[in-house]
């Protein structure tokens, strides 16, 4: 998080009459989707978050979980070869973000597997790198929006003793509506915007 401290000073006739400081935050958030996939929905949802966080004066930054591979964690693995850089380098990644927005696709009701495996490895870096504000996302082509899946994911955060905002963002008929890296549905995009200024608003609201 950059913190810019801003003075203000009033002089009359050589005399300090009010002196004014006041701290702007700029929260550094952290974007990524619970899928690998090329066309995936939820990457380009997770792109479209950081664009708004940006756009919101946060310093955001989206990844791809397909540009950091990693094996099925495996209790046996890990003793043998160790934590995979991959993983070491995510848990870099999230730790240096004052918030997350995770979109994840729903798959039978839950979360991705690529998701789930991604989040036991980098606890096994640092058992609380996820506790910091988190967003959750989903889209979907159904007419659910992944709400179910979303569910999951906030049960299982809210275990690990994650601060997950409730404001969440479920867009169903995705297939339709995001197109060329964009959302094309007004009512949807504020929603996002929403949810997005929450996110940034509890870390503001942190600092203070
Ligand atoms: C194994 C599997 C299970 C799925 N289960 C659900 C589901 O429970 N609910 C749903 O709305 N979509 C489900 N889908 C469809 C996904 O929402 C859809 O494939 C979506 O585009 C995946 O996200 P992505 O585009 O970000 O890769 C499932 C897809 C797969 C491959």
């Amino acid at each position: 998080m950059t913190i810019i401290v801003y003075s203000s000073i009033l002089v009359v006739q050589g005399t300090i009459i009010r002196e004014r400081t006041r701290a702007h935050v700029k929260p550094t958030i952290l974007t990524f989707a619970g899928s690998a996939r090329r066309d995936s929905l939820n990457k380009q949802l997770a792109r479209i978050a950081a664009d708004r966080a940006t756009a919101r004066g946060a310093e955001a930054a989206f990844i791809d979980l397909g540009d950091y591979k990693l094996p099925i964690y495996d209790g046996d693995l890990e003793q043998a070869r160790g934590i995979p850089a991959n993983a070491v380098d995510l848990a870099e990644l999230v730790d240096n973000a004052d918030a997350l927005f995770i979109a994840s696709p729903e798959y039978n009701g839950a979360f991705t597997p690529l998701l789930k495996n991604t989040i036991d490895w980098v606890t096994r870096v640092d058992h609380r790198a996820f506790v910091r504000p988190i967003a959750l996302g989903s889209a979907t082509p159904g007419r659910m929006g992944g709400r179910n899946g979303l569910d999951v994911l906030r049960a299982m955060f809210e275990n690990m003793g994650v601060p997950v905002i409730a404001e969440q963002f479920a867009l169903p008929h995705a297939t339709a509506v995001l197109k060329d890296g964009m959302l094309w549905d007004s009512a949807a995009s504020r929603h996002l915007d929403s949810v997005v200024s929450t996110l940034i608003g509890s870390v503001v609201a942190m600092a203070a």
